[in-house]
């Protein structure tokens, strides 16, 4: 841990809040008519009354080679286990039981590169691509448990990968394809992964991305990568290393189209998916097989409404978890045909989604806040344009979406009539957890309530409610099918985490409150954890990265409100005795989160200071800074040494 890590995740005072929209958006007859749920409080009732019975009645909407004997148990204190005795594989419900059914001719991807230019994919044809890659990753020699690294871009092979693994039971590895060479090895080197799938090249905005030399450099002596399998995307690469490289088409050639699913059980990992916490260490999230089914089909089928012949577009990326659970499993379980771009929403114009949407006749659509405030800049025109008439329901996460943006969403997008289902979750929780339901009336900007079936609360740092309208600590109070396992190979800093700061609930690290009709409003992260457009990073992480630069002595990081990002990275640094901070080292200091993190990570200020407000204790007092930078007050300020 660095020095200057936070220990304690909950350190800022409960607020009062004063935001509150108090305007209804009810649902149209025509939305209430088409949900899948109608009556939503009946059921919410219904859940709430025995939950377990609503769970393993959505397990029953799943194929299992074994049915569960023990819907829940608590193996050991904070240890949960979900559908223990069942046999099952995510790829079971995601490929396996359509092959046979009309569902196997249905596009299950359909694919629009940067350029433009699109690819789909039916379901028979995604299975047998899954089943060459996973015969060919059994060939070289990846066994049940074993884990993969994933780096690549929105495209169908990270789909195929993260299939073949799972198929043949090894955990994958997604890192995401913005993270730098350094940010990629720590992951590599956590997980113990075997093997590196990533491809020769990535495209953005028009531009090439050299991805192989990153992960070249990133497995350079690391020891428990063999091989490294590389996705050609143009014909004049060249293989560079012989004995380690493979070609994913040549590992795929030859293969059988048949491979057997490995039979898991429910509690057998899935994957592992790295996000930031307090310190400068990223936790390896660990989701198993069960639960995790369980959770994200429910939750898709019901809050997103999905039907049949719907065309499903969730415009993250597969590198983090909305991309996992809502772009790849949760789609292909439901048999939908799911959208995947690899582009950037504003190139080569700022209407490139709007005109996605009316190309592949988008039904539904789920963006993120960063997003909307981005293109809201542009003008209505831009999406006026272009003929939306095919969506029906607008989703949103990743971040609290301001009512403005909410509005223009509501306005623009959905032409006032579309609902919009802001869904709070957290690649610890796997699933959506508090979210709208379709035929729920609507606030601007609140995630609403719980899903069915979660029992969620704000309270105070004893673990009191708070009350309507006050701030505090957002909690799940009881276990859910697809909560975090652990952390991989870190079960301490698992409890840590997440159970101690207020015992018996899950402690979710966000500030929110909820208003007299029991909405939830999330304002943000309560411990040190900055949200940059939606991307989760550390600020221990960001000043880690700093203090590796050899002119650096001491940085602290806070965010700071920004317009777009919805957070921005400021950094307050120490020099080293004798280095003079000018424009050139802000540069250089820059260039070293750059190299160390990735772009996304980056300060949009550095302050070089000469000294930091901490304790006795010398833990840095990152909210002293923030207060000072926004004009704020101070707050508590007792435990300051100075
Ligand atoms: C954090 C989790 C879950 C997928 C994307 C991010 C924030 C997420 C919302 C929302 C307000 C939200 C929270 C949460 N967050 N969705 N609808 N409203 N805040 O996953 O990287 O694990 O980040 O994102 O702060 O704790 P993640």
């Amino acid at each position: 841990m660095p020095k200057n890590a936070s220990k304690k995740p909950v350190d800022r005072e409960t607020t009062v809040v004063l935001m509150n929209e108090k305007k209804w958006y009810k649902p149209s007859k025509k939305a209430k008519n088409e949900a899948t749920v109608k009556h939503w409080k009946t059921a919410h009732e219904y859940a709430t009354e025995n939950p377990m019975r609503f769970w393993e009645e959505a397990a029953c909407d799943l194929k299992w080679y074994r049915k569960w004997k023990v819907t829940h148990a608590e193996k050991k204190k904070h240890f949960h286990q979900w559908f223990l005795g069942g046999k099952t594989n995510v790829v079971l419900n995601a490929l396996d039981r359509h092959m046979g059914t009309p569902t196997e001719n249905k596009v299950a991807i359909i694919w629009e590169s940067d350029s433009g230019e699109s690819r789909k994919i039916t379901y028979k044809e995604l299975d047998i691509e899954v089943c060459k890659m996973a015969n060919g990753l059994r060939g070289l020699g990846v066994k049940k448990g074993d884990r993969v690294a994933i780096y690549l871009q929105n495209t169908p092979e990270i789909a195929i990968s993260m299939l073949a693994c799972a198929k043949i039971g090894a955990m994958h590895s997604v890192v995401y394809a913005g993270f730098s060479a350094h940010a990629l090895r720590d992951r590599i080197d956590d997980a113990e992964a075997k093997l590196l799938i990533t491809s020769d090249v990535g495209y953005r905005s028009g531009k090439t991305i050299d991805m192989y030399s990153l992960c070249a450099e990133a497995v350079k002596g690391a020891k428990s990568i063999k091989k490294m399998v590389i996705v050609k995307r143009e014909k004049s690469t060249k293989k560079q290393n012989k004995t380690r490289d493979i070609w994913f088409h040549e590992l795929q050639k030859g293969q059988s189209e048949d491979c057997n699913t490995e039979m898991m059980d429910a509690e057998d990992p899935l994957f592992v998916l790295y996000t930031s916490g307090t310190t400068s260490k990223p936790k390896g999230v660990v989701h198993v097989h069960g639960g995790y089914q369980v959770g994200v089909n429910r939750t898709l089928k019901w809050v997103m409404d999905l039907k049949e012949d719907d065309i499903y577009w969730c415009s993250a990326d597969p590198g983090w978890i909305t991309g996992h659970s809502y772009i790849i499993y949760g789609p292909l379980m439901a048999g939908v045909t799911t959208v995947m771009f690899e582009g950037a929403p504003n190139y080569p114009k700022p209407d490139r989604l709007w005109k996605l949407v009316q190309k592949h006749k988008v039904t539904i659509f789920y963006t993120a806040p960063t997003l909307i405030r981005a293109l809201m800049r542009f003008g209505d025109e831009w999406v006026t344009k272009h003929d939306l008439s095919s969506l029906r329901l607008l989703g949103s996460v990743g971040e609290p979406i301001n009512p403005e943006a909410w509005r223009w969403y509501h306005r623009v997008v959905g032409k006032k009539k579309l609902p919009i289902m802001d869904t709070w979750w957290q690649t610890e929780t796997g699933m959506f957890m508090i979210t709208p339901l379709p035929s729920m009336p609507l606030k601007a900007g609140s995630a609403t309530l719980p899903f069915p079936g979660i029992e969620a609360d704000v309270v105070d740092k004893k673990g009191q409610p708070v009350k309507v309208g006050e701030g505090g600590y957002l909690v799940i109070k009881s276990p859910w099918p697809s909560m975090i396992r652990t952390i991989f190979n870190n079960p301490k800093r698992f409890i840590k985490t997440y159970w101690k700061e207020i015992p018996g609930y899950y402690l979710t690290g966000d500030l929110a409150h909820k208003d007299k009709d029991g909405y939830f409003w999330i304002q943000g992260r309560s411990d040190d954890v900055l949200s940059i457009a939606g991307h989760r990073i550390g600020n221990a992480e960001i000043e880690s990265a700093i203090v590796s630069h050899p002119d650096a002595a001491e940085a602290a990081v806070i965010g700071k409100p920004h317009p777009i990002k919805g957070e921005s990275a400021k950094a307050f640094v120490i020099l080293k005795k004798g280095v003079k901070g000018n424009d050139k080292l802000i540069k250089k200091l820059k260039k070293q989160i750059r190299k160390m993190l990735g772009p996304i990570a980056v300060t949009d200020e550095i302050d070089f200071v000469t000294k930091l407000p901490k304790t006795r204790s010398g833990k840095i007092m990152r909210r002293v800074l923030k207060a000072q930078e926004l004009g704020q007050k101070l707050g508590d300020t007792s435990a300051l040494a100075d």
